[in-house]
């Protein structure tokens, strides 16, 4: 099993990204394989001007194509999610999560946006065909606590157990997941089928 964690906050200290990193802990706890790619590791070049062909949009798609989930982290921003991870869901091909679960994260300054998932990211993940679109996790910022003076990241008691629950609702969706069947067997299928009226 492989998911891909896709951070998409421009900022070096990001509370968004600290949530994918609760849930990516107890994903690889239950030995679940996991790839981590973080929108401001883009160049601005290679967003903006929506390069498609450069090795690292590339490598991007081939994670995707090769993940069974991924999980989405994003600030709220001006009452949506982040316009840079906008600009690289934009680079992915039309049905890039057709067959995958797909977990969505959120922090914000406020409970003022808690919906900006639902109606802002939310589409935008069904427009690229995700199979499974799960609740999600909206955080505010007094619920995330920063790594200071070697202390790990902490949240508080409620936030880390919904964190939790979501991770274990996208193991259990994981776990049911219909399998695409490769065109190979499909053929190989087709061609020995029996068939009877
Ligand atoms: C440019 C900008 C716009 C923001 N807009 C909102 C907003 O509309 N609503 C809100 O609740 N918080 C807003 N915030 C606060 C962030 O969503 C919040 O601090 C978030 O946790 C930042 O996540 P990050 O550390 O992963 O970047 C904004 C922050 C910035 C920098």
């Amino acid at each position: 099993m492989h998911v891909v964690l896709l951070s998409g906050s421009p900022s070096a200290r990001s509370r968004s990204e600290l949530l994918l990193g609760r849930v990516r802990e107890r994903l690889e706890a239950r030995q679940v394989e996991t790839s981590l790619l973080r929108v401001r590791d883009f160049s601005a070049e290679d967003l903006l001007h929506a390069r498609f062909d450069s090795p690292a949009v590339q490598h991007l798609q081939t994670l995707i194509a090769s993940a069974d989930g991924l999980v989405v982290s994003t600030p709220v921003y001006k009452a949506s999610f982040a316009g840079a991870l906008k600009v690289l869901l934009d680079l992915l091909p039309e049905r890039a999560l057709a067959h995958k679960v797909v977990l969505p994260l959120a922090s914000a300054g406020s409970q003022a946006h808690l919906l900006a998932v639902d109606y802002a990211l939310k589409p935008v993940l069904a427009a690229l065909k995700a199979q499974e679109l799960l609740a999600g996790v909206f955080a505010t910022d007094g619920q995330i606590a920063y790594p200071d003076g070697g202390l790990p990241a902490r949240f508080d008691e409620e936030l880390g157990a919904r964190l939790d629950e979501a991770t274990e609702q996208l193991l259990a969706a994981l776990a049911r997941r219909p399998r695409p069947l490769e065109a190979h067997l499909l053929n190989e299928r087709l061609a020995t089928a029996r068939w009877s009226i």
